[in-house]
């Protein structure tokens, strides 16, 4: 098995997690890089990773194993909004949010410009695809689902476009029709309706601001969350969802990648660091 993710900015994230921490969880594991990361700083935590993909926590036990550090995580099937079913006690708390490198390179389920039928569920028990999206919705919620979560100009050419053609069966014939209907001078003009699809398959927003308020839950006094962020709609309910909970933010700005990180990994561009600690003295707060 071939590891195909970079962790993004790793000295950053492991620098917010206390050293002698006892319980740290990882809610998005991919392919457990920033786990091992944890694990390795926080020598006396038990370590909880969750992951929606179970074909990911598969990787993850893979890279574990071959650590040698399978015995420090427990990994647990299901998304980060369920982690205050496991624990109400955790000193670090990561979010790594958005899809992994393998998704795009080798998952097969279409979050790239291939042959592949176009699935994009992160959780095989999810009801809708990608396909299902495309080739069942009305011309006016593609409009929509484009221009909301992929912040497309030409979100209507592109909709009509692919009612007129669909239906569309593969990824590659979905980014062919998306070619036909942008100007060409931009780079890849497929890239945000993709994104767009893959947030609406997944409901990937919708789960970040339903967990927010559940995680400041699940820290124990002076815990702290920290999440990563890969784009503008999700670093915006962050922000705000963070600002609206009993935190105190620890990162007034978010952090980047440095400039070296990017160079080596083009991937990290993006990322944005945002961590926020729970008060130690606010251990009453309620079910
Ligand atoms: C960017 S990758 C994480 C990479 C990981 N930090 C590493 O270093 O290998 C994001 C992961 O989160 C998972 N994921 C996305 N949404 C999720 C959710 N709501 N709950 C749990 N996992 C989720 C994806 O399946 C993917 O494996």
């Amino acid at each position: 098995m071939e590891f195909v993710h970079v962790s993004v900015m790793p000295e950053e994230v492991i620098s917010w997690a206390p050293q002698d921490a006892r319980l740290i969880v990882d809610g998005t594991a991919g392919e457990a890089g920033h786990t091992l990361l944890l694990a390795r700083r926080c020598p006396n935590a038990r370590i909880l990773a969750f992951d929606r993909d179970p074909e990911m926590l598969e990787r993850a036990r893979k890279k574990l194993g071959l650590a040698g550090m399978e015995n420090r995580v427990e990994l647990i099937r299901g998304s980060f909004g369920e982690i205050p079913e496991h624990t109400r006690e955790a000193d670090f708390i990561l979010l790594d949010l958005g899809v992994s490198m393998h998704h795009f390179r080798g998952a097969g389920r279409g979050f790239s410009y291939t042959d592949d039928s176009l699935d994009m569920r992160l959780d095989p028990d999810l009801e809708k695809t990608a396909a299902d999206i495309i080739n069942h919705s009305s011309e006016k919620d593609l409009k929509l689902i484009f221009q909301n979560y992929g912040e497309e100009r030409f979100a209507g050419r592109i909709a009509r476009a692919i009612v007129q053609k669909r239906p569309v069966r593969t990824a590659r014939d979905l980014s062919s029709i998306i070619l036909g209907s942008v100007p060409r001078s931009r780079s890849h003009p497929a890239t945000r309706v993709f994104q767009a699809l893959r947030i609406a398959v997944n409901d990937e927003l919708g789960e970040i601001e339903r967990a927010l308020p559940l995680l400041a839950r699940s820290l124990a006094p002076g815990g702290r969350l920290a999440v990563i962020s890969f784009h503008s709609l999700e670093d915006r309910i962050v922000k705000h969802g963070l600002r609206a909970l009993d935190l105190k933010i620890l990162t007034k700005k978010p952090l980047e990648p440095t400039e070296e990180e990017v160079r080596a990994n083009p991937a990290s561009r993006s990322a944005r660091l945002r961590v926020a600690e729970k008060p130690a003295d606010n251990a009453g707060e309620g079910p």
